[in-house]
């Protein structure tokens, strides 16, 4: 479920008129609805209800805005860190360190100390040398490190080569033949508390089986490791994938099953229950969920203005105020993102051209030769489903500030994010012997 749609002429998020928000705000700029990352969390919440003990961690790196985080917080989500300053975000948005686990295969001294400190749930191991390192950093601190190792379960996920992660050949977590000599290495530590086992597959997987199939294949060791050591939790990790295309016509957030950005067919969040519950439930552990891109993907769009048209003998182009440094998901992926003119085109006639920004680059593109209602200077459009690792991947390349991000709720829309100025651009940089 999303809540973007047409009526009286233009697209709304709720009960806003995205046409009124560009006019304020100014394009480009990221819109989220809170309604449908609330609703979004609480589907999940419930289809997995039948597991009793269970924690939703939202992979905050999909979307860090303090809004978001503040939101789903009070929906009592726990937070999936990669970062010192993503828990920064957490406190600062009202989360509590003691529901975030700590991923991520370069954690430093400093992020191990601070997120010690404040009482994160569960380190989540990536290699036996952080192993050793958090034990160190825990023993000079006097404190007790929880820890999870993350499990590599050779799962092959149908998705972009540079997403997949649950494959031997990627640089994450330890490989399923080697775990339990470091489970018995970490048991062995004076500073490390064993907590539980982590896995992740990959994001923007379009089918369950791969899912369940990675769970079966830990359930012998994770059950090994529960009669050893007292496993208190098993996270299965995020990687639940969305709709992009047709994202605004099927109105849903569900699961489609197919192959990557161009899935046709779908599946319900239910469905995906269903397929890895029972496996889950025969662990009796409580279970951790680290969906990112499933929260929040189809709850933000990125707004944008045409700014020409321009010909070749070959192609036409539709160049917009937005960039790839503002959404790098094509360039990088080769992600989809449908277009939507604000206002609803009145005849559905639609001419094929490329969408592309103005930075320097010819990987600065939104479409290629895809077929869009016909845009005109001056027209506003959207670019749907880019709610996850949209704004949080943007950067200030050719000097572009970055841009504002608003939240809806009901028919009330803030800014929660201003848009950076040039002055905001050069803060910290020096010429030496001048003063900053
Ligand atoms: N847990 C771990 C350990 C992860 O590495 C990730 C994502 C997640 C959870 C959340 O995955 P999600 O539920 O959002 O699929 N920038 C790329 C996606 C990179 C995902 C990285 N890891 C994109 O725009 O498609």
């Amino acid at each position: 479920m999303h809540s973007f749609r047409y009526a009286e002429g233009s697209l709304k998020c709720e009960g806003v008129d995205l046409e009124s928000v560009a006019a304020e705000v100014g394009t480009p700029a990221y819109v989220y609805s809170a309604e449908t990352i609330r609703n979004n969390y609480r589907r999940l919440d419930t289809a997995l209800t039948p597991l009793g003990d269970r924690m939703i961690c939202y992979a905050m790196k999909a979307n860090g805005n303090l809004s978001v985080l503040n939101l789903l917080a009070k929906e009592g989500a726990g937070f999936d860190i990669v970062s010192g300053g993503e828990l920064f975000r957490v406190l600062k948005a009202g989360g509590r360190a003691d529901r975030c686990t700590f991923a991520g295969v370069g954690k430093t001294v400093e992020e191990i100390d601070y997120a010690l400190r404040q009482g994160t749930y569960s380190f989540n191991v990536e290699s036996e040398q952080e192993l050793e390192r958090i034990n160190e950093v825990a023993g000079k601190a006097g404190l007790i490190a929880p820890i999870a190792i993350r499990v590599n379960p050779d799962v092959d996920a149908p998705t972009h080569k540079y997403i997949s992660t649950g494959k031997s050949k990627n640089k994450f977590g330890i490989g399923l033949d080697r775990a339990a000599e470091v489970y018995a290495r970490a048991a062995s530590l004076p500073n490390l508390k064993i907590r539980g086992l982590q896995t992740h597959i990959g994001s923007q997987i379009l089918k369950a089986p791969p899912f369940a199939e990675a769970v079966r294949k830990l359930t012998p060791l994770v059950l090994e490791l529960k009669a050893l050591y007292g496993l208190e939790f098993f996270s299965v990790g995020g990687g639940v994938g969305i709709v992009y295309r047709g994202a605004l016509a099927s109105g849903d957030a569900a699961w489609w099953k197919g192959g990557g950005e161009e899935a046709t067919e779908r599946i319900t969040p239910e469905e995906y229950a269903s397929e890895v519950i029972e496996p889950l439930k025969a662990l009796g552990l409580r279970i951790l969920f680290e969906p990112g891109r499933f929260i929040v993907g189809n709850a933000g769009v990125l707004l944008t203005s045409v700014l020409y048209r321009k010909e070749t003998p070959t192609k036409k182009f539709v160049v917009v105020d937005a960039g790839m440094n503002d959404l790098i998901r094509p360039a990088l992926y080769e992600g989809h993102h449908e277009i939507e003119p604000l206002r609803q085109p009145k005849d559905s006639s639609l001419e094929k051209v490329d969408v592309v920004g103005p930075v320097c680059e010819s990987g600065d593109f939104f479409a290629q030769d895809r077929e869009v209602a016909t845009l005109a200077p001056g027209d506003r459009i959207a670019l749907m489903s880019a709610g996850a690792y949209g704004f949080v991947m943007s950067s200030t390349y050719n000097a572009r500030p970055f841009l504002p991000e608003v939240l809806v709720e009901g028919d009330k829309a803030t800014v929660v994010r201003a848009r950076q100025t040039w002055e905001d651009l050069i803060r910290g940089e020096k010429v030496p012997g001048e003063a900053a």
